[in-house]
């Protein structure tokens, strides 16, 4: 079902006592009803007592990445299972710093996704263009590739566990925000482009979140764009006011 949608990627911030700290302030000023689901991404080490934390709160947790295998020697790496046994149920998969740092190629991203979903996990999948690629007019080409080769070999049943996040690059992290028309021009794409492969009901029902220097300030007119459904939040989560702000813009 189609869902409004701000989630909040720390990225590797916040030890164990800013983490309490920022979920604390996060619990006394967000509002008891909210227009969005909120979801809020710590790192590994955090997610447990996150959602210890936020048991009794309208906000969720997800992971910032996981590995394709059930388990092994891969030293430093945290399976599905680890996520979900400390009741975390959602996960972040292909974002651009594990494409660009990491070298997640398109067919690893597919198997963590692959992972992710038998275990029951919702994927917050991301991906988008780099500035050369929109400079050359070639970044629908790359978003279009991007979804067939990481995701669109997923079954039409597991479409309802899994989230679309754009972020281009080029707007990451930047204060380079693509403009309303810009995100609302690619997620009208996006979804054209679920809906070639998978049919109406999957792409009408599909959520997708717009991340790339949203800012208390840009929030609410990114988000009143008809396709965009919320966002995948850097910097400004890591403010509780900010990220209040944002989340109550929908
Ligand atoms: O995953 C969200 C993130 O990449 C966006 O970062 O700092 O531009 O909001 P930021």
């Amino acid at each position: 079902m189609r869902k409004k949608i701000v989630a909040g990627n720390w990225k590797m911030h916040k030890n164990a006592s800013q983490t309490k700290e920022l979920l604390n302030e996060l619990l006394t000023q967000i509002p008891a009803e909210t227009a969005a689901q909120v979801i809020v991404a710590p790192t590994f080490v955090n997610l447990a007592s996150a959602v210890e934390n936020l048991t009794h709160s309208n906000i969720a947790v997800a992971a910032q990445n996981l590995h394709q295998a059930e388990s092994g020697a891969f030293t430093g790496e945290i399976s599905a299972d680890m996520i979900k046994s400390v009741g975390v149920k959602n996960v972040i998969l292909g974002h651009s710093e594990r494409r660009s740092i990491f070298h997640e190629t398109d067919a690893l991203i597919a198997s963590k996704v692959d992972t992710a979903l038998k275990h029951d996990l919702t994927v917050i999948f991301c991906f988008g263009e780099e500035l050369k690629d929109r400079q050359s007019g070639n970044h629908f080409n790359i978003v279009e590739n991007q979804l067939k080769d990481g995701l669109f070999h997923i079954q039409a049943k597991d479409w309802e566990k899994v989230v679309l996040a754009y972020e281009p690059v080029w707007a990451i992290g930047t204060g380079e925000t693509a403009s309303p028309d810009q995100a609302q021009e690619m997620h009208e794409f996006i979804r054209e482009t679920v809906r070639k492969a998978f049919g109406s009901d999957i792409a009408e029902d599909l959520t997708i979140l717009y991340g790339g220097s949203v800012k208390p300030d840009n929030a609410k007119e990114i988000f009143s764009k008809p396709d965009v459904d919320g966002g995948l939040i850097g910097g400004a989560a890591l403010n509780a006011k900010d990220f209040i702000t944002i989340v109550t813009s929908i």
